[in-house]
């Protein structure tokens, strides 16, 4: 199966593609922890990226296109994908459309999670990520059982720079302007289906689930 997920910041693509790449041995493909793995390791695409995603704006077009060719290309996105967080913009779903059209891999959903902005602000205020795993937490939705410490690995968990609340607005309004128009594109394919994500982790889980007949 081959899946995009759109919504704004904090509505849960991260949290869901992980569920559903887990149980079904699909490739998950998140152009944010890409990006963000670009920045630790100092490459010349993660010092271009960096500044951008400090200040909550999108990357341009062509850094992420050009990421995620590379990812679609792999063996292991064979089985199925899901693509979390990518296209963001118009000129990313034309391009995706063409590489995918290249592949002969046409998407079966393209998944849009909704929330309200206050819940994006609470969500993400108290989002924690493990420096070593990446495993995610919340302070208070997700707690590990040792504060500030990972669950899985032990590692130290730490906030990440745009999730501050002026930087988390910022996001939200580059949202509404550059990639809530894609609702109407993958609309119009007749692919769109739309998710309450309001709920908790397992109820969303289930409606996803029902949504796209796993
Ligand atoms: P990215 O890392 O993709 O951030 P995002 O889209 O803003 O999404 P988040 O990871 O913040 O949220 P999410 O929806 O995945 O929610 P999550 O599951 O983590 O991108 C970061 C930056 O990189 C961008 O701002 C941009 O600069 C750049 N970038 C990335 N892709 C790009 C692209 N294609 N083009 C250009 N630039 C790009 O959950 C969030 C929190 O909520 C967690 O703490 C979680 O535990 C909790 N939670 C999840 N679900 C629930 C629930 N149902 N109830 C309660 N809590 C929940």
């Amino acid at each position: 199966m081959r899946l995009i997920f759109l919504g704004p910041p904090g509505s849960g693509k991260g949290t869901q593609a992980g569920l559903l790449a887990e149980a079904h041995g699909f490739c998950q493909i998140s152009t944010g922890d890409m990006l963000r793995q670009a920045v630790a390791d100092g490459t010349p695409m993660g010092l271009k990226a960096k500044a951008c995603m400090d200040a909550g704006e999108l990357v341009p077009d062509e850094v992420v296109i050009g990421i995620v060719r590379d990812t679609l290309s792999g063996e292991k996105c064979r089985k199925g994908f899901i693509l979390d967080g990518f296209p963001r913009t118009t000129g990313q779903a034309q391009a995706l459309d063409a590489i995918l059209h290249d592949f002969s891999a046409p998407i079966d959903h393209a998944v849009a999670f909704t929330v309200d902005d206050e819940a994006v602000v609470a969500r993400l205020s108290g989002r924690r990520t493990c420096r070593g795993c990446q495993a995610m937490y919340h302070v208070s939705f997700a707690p590990p059982a040792r504060e500030g410490e990972c669950d899985k690995c032990g590692g130290e968990l730490v906030q990440r720079d745009d999730d501050r609340e002026d930087v988390i607005r910022q996001r939200l309004r580059v949202y509404a302007e550059s990639t809530r128009p894609l609702l109407d594109y993958y609309r119009g394919r007749g692919h769109l289906v739309e998710i309450d994500a309001a709920g908790p982790v397992d109820t969303v889980h289930a409606a996803l689930k029902k949504a796209v007949g796993l």
